[in-house]
């Protein structure tokens, strides 16, 4: 077998052979199945990038038609999930209802028939309907309040803010939002991807994939990083404190939420696309203060780091674009969840397609031989 060099974090191991999508790290470049995300973001729909990602092509009219029926048709959730939702505790993160409610749709649906094209078809449908519901639930009910239903003459992503705030969201948010769930559905083999794929790879169930995934997605190196760049820039609370908190950090050798990412050395062209969809947000509703302590950090950071390729990535502006629709800072990276969900299956798939179990090997740093010491000699 040939032996390679270890490298941490994995770094520049093609993991698998894919096709779903595409980044140029250099030039800031990404691209779902070929087409770039500008495009999508422009002219695209939630639900058709997902489809795209998934089947592979653009949809039909028909095909859009149906698939778009399909997931409204399974937006609800059913009373058990919802009622063992509201045993969680009001103070645990949402992200861990998530992954609990998503692992416990298992429960109910524990036939694994992977081979069968109408299984997985009724399990991407499934998954992409109603985690969207489960978090606008788990919202609702650590207020007090009972959830309330999907409402089906409203498309996606306007129906979750829906069911989030209990009011029909403005026309330019519920395409803005929609849009920030384009620019967070997929995006190669991140760490929550590999996870997703690694636990495809054992043939278990497709909410086992996704509840992995979850799990993975919410710490602050990955997606856990747009609730803490709200929070940093609360800290730092003015400009004028924007260097010296920049210099602090840095000399401490601490990270700066929002910054750097292991592809991309220019700024992620999500975020480019971000802070135009923020700024179209603050013409209409009014500004933000942390817009200002955002770009200044961004001017900051640039000058500090930019040589070692460190830039805004998708986390840094999306907290702003959220925060002015409302939402509470602990769900950005649910939503960041309910967009990549569908990313996920599209790997899911993939990994079923031609499936070998993940086994990677270890550089064995330990002992040998060592000798058993009987408990009272310790
Ligand atoms: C996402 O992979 C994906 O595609 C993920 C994602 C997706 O869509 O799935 O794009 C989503 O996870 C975005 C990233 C969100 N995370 C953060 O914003 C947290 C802050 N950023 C980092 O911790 C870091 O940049 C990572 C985790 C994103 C990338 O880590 P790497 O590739 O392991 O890089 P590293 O930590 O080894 O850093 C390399 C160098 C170091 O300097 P040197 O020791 O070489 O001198 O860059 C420096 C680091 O100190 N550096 C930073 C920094 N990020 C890297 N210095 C200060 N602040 C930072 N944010």
């Amino acid at each position: 077998m040939m032996v390679c060099e270890y490298k941490p974090g994995l770094e520049g191991i093609p993991a698998a052979q894919s096709s779903i999508s595409y980044v140029d790290g250099q030039k800031g470049i990404l691209e779902y199945r070929g087409i770039r995300i500008e495009e999508l973001a422009a002219k695209s729909t939630f639900i058709e990038t997902a489809y795209l990602l998934i089947w592979g092509e653009l949809p039909t009219k028909e095909e859009l038609a149906a698939f778009e029926e399909e997931v409204r048709l399974h937006r609800r959730i059913k009373y058990r999930i919802r009622d063992m939702m509201k045993c969680f505790p009001e103070s645990g993160h949402p992200m861990d209802a998530l992954q609990a409610s998503a692992a416990a749709l298992g429960l109910f649906y524990s036939l694994r028939d992977l081979h069968n094209p109408a299984y997985i078809r009724d399990s991407v449908v499934r998954l992409i309907a109603t985690i969207p519901t489960m978090v606008a639930a788990f919202q609702l009910m650590r207020k007090g309040n009972d959830p309330v239903k999907p409402r089906d003459d409203l498309d996606y992503s306007a129906n979750f803010l829906y069911m989030l705030n209990e009011k029909e969201p403005d026309a330019l948010a519920a395409k803005i939002f929609d849009i920030c769930l384009i620019l967070h559905v997929e995006h190669t083999m991140n760490a929550s991807t590999f996870s997703a794929r690694v636990t495809a790879s054992t043939l278990t169930d497709p909410y086992a994939v996704v509840a992995s995934a979850v799990g993975t997605l919410g710490g602050p190196l990955h997606g856990g990083a747009n609730e803490e760049v709200i929070q940093m820039l609360e800290e730092i609370g003015s400009v004028e404190n924007v260097r010296p908190y920049v210099e602090e950090r840095l000399q401490n050798k601490q990270k700066l939420m929002g910054f750097g990412h292991r592809v991309y050395k220019v700024k992620d062209p999500r975020a480019i696309i971000l802070q135009d969809l923020a700024e179209q947000l603050f013409d209409k509703f009014g500004g933000d203060k942390y817009y200002d302590i955002a770009q200044e950090m961004e001017r900051v950071v640039e000058e500090k780091l930019g040589h070692k390729g460190i830039y805004p990535n998708v986390d840094f502006y999306s907290g702003l674009v959220y925060r002015k629709m409302g939402i509470p800072t602990d769900l950005f990276t649910p939503i960041f969840a309910i967009a990549r969900v569908a990313g996920w299956l599209a790997h899911w798939k993939e990994q079923l397609a031609e499936n070998r179990i993940f086994r990677p090997t270890q550089v064995y740093n330990g002992k040998h031989e060592a000798p058993y010491i009987p408990l009272e000699q310790r």
